[in-house]
C-alpha cells in the first residue's frame, strides 16, 4: 500500500510515495505540515488552513499529494489551461484532468522520460540515480546560428547602395 491518508479536522491529505519525485516543495514550503526526516508520523493537516493545504497540493508537481474535505468533498479542481512542462533532467509534468488506462489520476502527474522508473508510466525519482541528463531544449547549433546572423549583412552588401 503506497497511499498514506491522514485525516485532519476539515481536510484529508493523501500521499502516494510511488508518485513522489522528491522535488521537496512540500517539506520546504511547509515543514510544519510535512515534517522532513522523521520516523513515523510526518503529515499534519491541521497545522494549515484548508486553503493552504490546497495550495500545497497544487504545488506538488507529481500529484503525490492530494487533498479532499474530511467529509469527502472535492477540493481540487482542473486548471483553466492544460499544460505539460519538460522538467530539466527529469519527467514530463502534466497539469490537466488526467486518465491513464481508463483510471482518473487527478489533475497533476509526472511521467517518466528517462526509462529508469520502477513505477512506469510515472516518474519515481529514479532519474537522479540514473544520472539522466536532458534539458528538453533543442541542442544549440552554433554554426547555423552564425550563418543566420550574418545573412542580413550579406544581403545588404550584395544589393548595393541606392
Ligand atoms: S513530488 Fe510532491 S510529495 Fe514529493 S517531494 Fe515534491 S511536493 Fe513533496
Ligand atoms: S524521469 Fe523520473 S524516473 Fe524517469
Amino acid at each position: 500500500m503506497s497511499v498514506e491518508s491522514v485525516r485532519g479536522t476539515t481536510v484529508v491529505i493523501h500521499f502516494d510515495n510511488q508518485r513522489c519525485i522528491h522535488s521537496r516543495h512540500c517539506v520546504l514550503d511547509r515543514p510544519d505540515v510535512f515534517v522532513p526526516n522523521v520516523a513515523g508520523e510526518w503529515i499534519y493537516p491541521d497545522r494549515a488552513t484548508p486553503a493552504e493545504v490546497l495550495e500545497l497540493a497544487h504545488n506538488c508537481p507529481s500529484g503525490a499529494i492530494r487533498c479532499a474535505g474530511a467529509d469527502g468533498a472535492q477540493m481540487e479542481s482542473a486548471p483553466l489551461v492544460n499544460t505539460v512542462r519538460v522538467r530539466e533532467n527529469g519527467p514530463l509534468a502534466f497539469r490537466a484532468p488526467i486518465s491513464i488506462d481508463g483510471s482518473g489520476q487527478g489533475y497533476r502527474v509526472t511521467l517518466c522520460r528517462c526509462g529508469a522508473s520502477t513505477h512506469k508510466p510515472y516518474c519515481d525519482g529514479s532519474h537522479t540515480a540514473a544520472g539522466f541528463v536532458a534539458s528538453g531544449e533543442p541542442a544549440p547549433v552554433e554554426e547555423q546560428r552564425s550563418v543566420n546572423l550574418a545573412a542580413p549583412d550579406n544581403v545588404s552588401s550584395s544589393a548595393g547602395a541606392p
